[in-house]
Formats: C-alpha cells, sequence, structure tokens
C-alpha cells in the first residue's frame, strides 16, 4: 500500500524546524503543497523570524516540490484566518492541517506566573483551534479533511513542572473528540499525535544513549499515515525511536451501589478496588456512551 498525497494542499504550523520541518519535508516529497508555517521564536515563544519557515520552503523548491512560508503566529485568528485564505487562494483548497506549533514555560505551579500558564494555553490549544476552526469550514465544503493535533505524554499521564503544557495538550484531545465527530459526516477526520523526539525543547530531557535513538525522524511515519486518506478517526498515537502505540481513554465497569440510603461516600471508599476494577473496561466513543454503559450496568444489577 503507498500513501498518496499528489496535489493535496497542507498547512504544517511550527514547521521551520523541529519535528513539523520532517513533516513537511515528507509531505512534499510525496507531492503535496506546503504551508511552511514558523513563528521562529525561541523555545519560550519570545522573538520572531519567518526566516527558518523560509529556509525549509527552499529545500522543498530545491528537491522539486511547491511551498510557501508563512510568519502567523497560531494563537492571533487574523494571523491564521489570513494564512488560511492565502493557502486557499494560491492552490485552492486546504487538505491537511498539522497543529505541531509549540512553546515551553516550565515551573512548578506554586511558583508559575499566570502569563506563564496563559502564553503556553495560547498557542497549543487556543492555536490548535484557531487554525482548525479556520479551515474546519473548507473541508467541510470541500467534502475532506486530516487534522492533526499534537499532544504530549506530558498533558495524558502528566509531567511534574508542567501544568501549562498539561493542560494545554490534553485540551487539544477533547478538541479532537468531538471534532471527530462534527467532521465524520464530511470526510474530515481530526487525530493527535504525541511524539516523544530529541528537538530544542527536549535536549536536556533524555539520557544522552537515548539522544540518537529519538530522533525526530521517526515521529514522521505515524504523522504521516495520520495525515492520508487511509487515517482513523479519533485515536491518539505515541511515536518515538521507532515505536507507534495508540492511547485510549478507558473506563471501569465501576459498581452499582443502587439509589437507597445506604448509597454514601463512605460504601464508595469501601468498594474502591471494585469500582478501579479494570476487568472489561470499555472505550467509551463519544460522551453519549458512558450513560448508555451506566443504564446496561443498572439493568444488569436489577434484572
Ligand atoms: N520533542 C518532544 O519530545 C515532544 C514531546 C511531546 C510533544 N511535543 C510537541 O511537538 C511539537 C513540536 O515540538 P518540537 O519538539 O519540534 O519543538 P521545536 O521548538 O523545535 O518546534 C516548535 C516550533 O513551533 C514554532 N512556534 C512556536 N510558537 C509558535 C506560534 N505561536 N506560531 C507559529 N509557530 C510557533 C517554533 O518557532 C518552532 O519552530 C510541539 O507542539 C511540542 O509541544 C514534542
Amino acid at each position: 500500500m503507498s500513501l498518496d498525497f499528489n496535489g493535496k494542499v497542507a498547512i504544517v504550523t511550527g514547521s521551520g524546524g523541529g519535528i513539523g520541518k520532517g513533516y513537511a519535508l515528507e509531505l512534499a516529497k510525496r507531492g503535496a503543497k506546503i504551508v511552511v508555517n514558523d513563528l521562529g521564536g525561541a523555545v519560550d515563544g519570545t522573538g520572531g523570524s519567518v526566516s527558518a519557515a523560509e529556509a525549509v520552503v527552499q529545500e522543498i523548491e530545491s528537491n522539486g516540490g511547491e511551498a510557501m512560508a508563512n510568519g502567523a503566529n497560531v494563537s492571533v485568528q487574523s494571523e491564521v484566518k489570513s494564512m488560511v485564505e492565502d493557502a486557499v487562494k494560491k492552490w485552492g483548497k486546504v487538505d491537511i492541517l498539522i497543529n505541531n506549533a509549540g512553546i515551553l514555560r516550565d515551573k512548578s505551579f506554586g511558583k508559575m506566573e499566570w502569563s506563564d500558564f496563559e502564553a503556553v494555553i495560547n498557542v497549543h490549544l487556543i492555536g490548535s483551534a484557531l487554525c482548525a476552526h479556520s479551515v474546519f469550514p473548507v473541508m467541510k465544503e470541500q467534502g475532506y479533511g486530516r487534522i492533526i493535533m499534537t499532544s504530549s505524554s506530558s498533558g495524558l499521564f502528566g509531567n511534574f513542572g508542567q501544568t501549562n503544557y498539561a493542560a494545554a495538550k490534553m485540551g487539544v484531545i477533547g478538541l479532537m473528540n468531538t471534532l471527530k465527530l462534527e467532521g465524520a459526516k464530511y470526510n474530515v477526520h481530526t487525530n493527535s499525535i504525541a511524539p516523544t523526539a530529541t528537538t530544542r525543547m527536549t535536549e536536556h530531557l533524555f539520557p544522552a544513549e537515548f539522544g540518537e535513538k529519538l530522533d525526530p525522524k521517526y515521529i514522521i511515519p505515524a504523522v504521516i499515515y495520520l495525515a492520508s486518506e487511509k487515517a482513523p478517526n479519533g485515536e491518539i498515537l505515541e511515536a518515538g525511536g521507532g515505536v507507534v502505540a495508540n492511547t485510549y481513554i478507558m473506563e471501569t465497569m465501576g459498581k452499582y451501589f443502587g439509589t437507597g440510603d445506604d448509597f454514601t461516600a463512605e460504601s464508595v471508599a469501601e468498594s474502591w478496588e471494585a469500582i478501579s476494577d479494570t476487568t472489561d473496561a470499555k472505550r467509551p466513543f463519544q460522551g453519549g456512551d458512558v450513560a448508555m454503559k451506566h443504564f446496561e450496568t443498572i439493568q444488569k444489577s436489577e434484572s
């Protein structure tokens, strides 16, 4: 099976460097036209220059591909709208959006300035929502679209010193969970990638012996699959060092207590083990499935 991107138009945010640059180069190599977006600032989001995006465009063009550089700040709606308009004006559509731009402002929660909390939410969560909000009508109209959110194990499972980043990275999962439903009938699929790679963002994080194994190039295959016509809808892939895994949010079957007076906080405390038993745990596809599961449990318990 080969995944074809000929004639597709893709916006890759934050693709002037790091992991995103690899997505842009690979999609271009496979025939897609690319908007290489990058604000070009430091890891903490300060500063900015379009030169990193321009250098990636040059690399794509010198390999025979088509691309345009864009310096929009993904957290500024007017700049995002212009970016999408420029792509549509030049190439008539947008098939793929990869929300990859990101910054870090790590500090333990008690010591974190509110401005650092907000700045990180603004780039990762608001930036991803703004880009999706601008491309969604275009994708809906053309009856095709692939949107990729960039999450993180820090958001999915937590990481000391990253409350801002973790909240944003779990926030994009919530955004995906509903976009997957609203886009389904227009063939607009939304998925997420949680990468692990050595970039300027993580250069002091991983032990040296893992450094080489975690080259950003090993994230590319999972993301190219999520950007393709074959993409699933609503999945969270973890990728790094040659491993690709799927991440599930599961719910245990739970315990039915009934609705009598003996259903108390104490009975919940005493039944902690039964409540948390993962045997037969389910993966709800959407919020409403949880209520249906509760009804099933009630019916079974009362019959
Ligand atoms: N490297 C990892 O192990 C890892 C782990 C989990 C998640 N991630 C996520 O992967 C994505 C890419 O990270 P990376 O490791 O390549 O880091 P990176 O710093 O090399 O790349 C991020 C890019 O986003 C750009 N950017 C930042 N703010 C922007 C804005 N407001 N508008 C437009 N562009 C902006 C930066 O200029 C930079 O080029 C990020 O979302 C990051 O949170 C990375």
